[in-house]
């Protein structure tokens, strides 16, 4: 084959979804895509409209109120898609959240609300949308991952289940989905500066920053690029695959 003519929109045509885009890494990564000539929709939960509203304005993306875990989150995404602008080739799934407790306090609901929005729904998300046939030949599924999910992090034992599940999640839908000329990869950030990562306990937070031999936090366009190669033509034959992003550390 040979190298397109121009890399100056590598995703021009192409219909990209960012869940858990009304801020930080989210609205990052929408904001790339759009640079790289993508039609961009941003979902969120209802609750974060006007967080949500501004991204999509910033980055000229469309907004739609999901909530992953609802039971018709696939269906509805595949209909609003759809109609709008024809099908879907690009998901991210990037809405993720933490619920830390040590383990001893690591009760029922805080498991499964984490396991519910980081695991259990990017994959009906991508089941729905490539058995209504919105997701479209040539798609990318992109997941988020963590280095929680492959160190493990003290006080986040649902998380980093969630998130190491992320990536035998990948492994299994990788050979799935490319009979349907689908490909599925996973970032799997380290300690990136956001409200996610404002929340915790200072201690932590600069434990977290001091693993990266930058000695300080990645910030949301790190993750944001290293998504964008997976959703453009550079990576045609990459599938499968999990990229951590944490900086120059080891882990
Ligand atoms: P954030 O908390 O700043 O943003 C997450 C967004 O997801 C929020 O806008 C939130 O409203 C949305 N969201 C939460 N539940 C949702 C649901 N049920 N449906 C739709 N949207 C929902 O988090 P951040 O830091 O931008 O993280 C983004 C992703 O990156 C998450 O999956 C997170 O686990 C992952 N990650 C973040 C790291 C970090 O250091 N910040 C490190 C590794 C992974």
């Amino acid at each position: 084959a040979t190298a397109p003519a121009s890399w100056d929109k590598p995703l021009e045509g192409k219909v990209a979804v960012v869940t858990g885009a009304a801020r930080g890494i989210g609205a990052t990564i929408a904001e790339v895509f759009a640079r790289d000539g993508a039609t961009v929709i941003v979902a969120d939960i209802p609750a974060a409209g006007e967080a949500l509203s501004e991204t999509a304005n910033k980055v000229g993306a469309t907004a739609l109120a999901l909530d992953v875990t609802a039971p018709d989150a696939a269906e509805k995404l595949a209909e609003f898609a759809t109609q709008r602008f024809g099908g879907i080739d690009i998901v991210v799934h990037n809405a993720g959240i933490t619920r830390d407790k040590l383990l001893a306090n690591m009760d029922e609901g805080r498991w499964n609300s984490v396991l519910n929005v980081n695991l259990a729904a990017p994959h009906r998300i991508t089941e729905g949308l490539v058995a209504k046939g919105a997701l479209r030949s040539g798609g990318r599924v992109i997941d988020v991952s963590s280095i929680a999910g492959i160190a493990g992090n003290r006080g986040q034992t649902n998380y980093g289940a969630s998130k190491a599940g992320v990536i035998g999640m990948v492994n299994a839908e990788a050979p799935k989905l490319a009979e349907k000329n689908i490909t599925i990869n996973a970032v799997a950030p380290g300690f990136i500066e956001t409200a996610m990562t404002a929340a915790i306990p200072l201690a932590t937070r600069e434990g977290g920053r001091l693993l990266s031999s930058l000695l300080q936090g990645g910030q949301t366009v790190d993750v944001a690029e290293t998504i964008a190669y997976f959703a453009s033509p550079a990576s045609n034959a990459v599938n499968g695959n999990i990229v951590r992003v944490c900086g120059q550390a080891m882990i």
